[in-house]
């Protein structure tokens, strides 16, 4: 008698146990799928823009109707920064995280496509 019951708690024990298991795996699960997706879309638009061979002109128009206000017509700074020789300073994907995240307010973030991010990085090289 003591022995069969011990044995239906056991098996109890074992079915909450795997349970337990299974939600922990499947939360896990979700989360790592939800890191990498998140991941892989960011260097998707990362490698997408850092194929592209931008045109300055372009960015120059680009920067004209975005940028000036805060960055002066020639670049040499206002409110934000001077951005010649900024290409020496960060590196193509630091400058597309810097336009495209927003993380250093007040500067906002920018929703640009790659083309045209491509060639604002143009343009921000065409300054050295
Ligand atoms: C509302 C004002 C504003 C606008 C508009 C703006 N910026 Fe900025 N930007 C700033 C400020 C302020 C900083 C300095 C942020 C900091 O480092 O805290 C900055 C920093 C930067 C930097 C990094 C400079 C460094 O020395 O690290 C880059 C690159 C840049 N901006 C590019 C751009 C481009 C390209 C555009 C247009 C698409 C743009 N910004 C539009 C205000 C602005």
């Amino acid at each position: 008698m003591s022995t069969s019951s011990s044995t239906a708690a056991e098996r109890n024990f074992k079915r909450e146990f795997l349970k337990i298991v299974f939600v922990v795996f499947g939360v896990f699960l979700i989360c790592f799928s939800i890191f990498f997706l998140n991941h892989h879309e960011n260097n998707k638009y990362i490698i997408e823009t850092l194929e592209l061979n931008g045109s300055a002109e372009e960015g120059d128009a680009l920067f004209k109707i975005n940028c000036v206000g805060c960055h002066g017509i020639t670049a040499r700074g206002l409110v934000g920064p001077d951005l010649h020789s900024i290409t020496k300073r960060l590196n193509d994907k630091e400058i597309i995280k810097q336009v495209t995240g927003g993380l250093t307010p007040p500067m906002p973030s920018f929703e640009i496509d790659p083309v045209n991010m491509s060639n604002l990085l143009r343009y921000l090289h065409s300054l050295e």
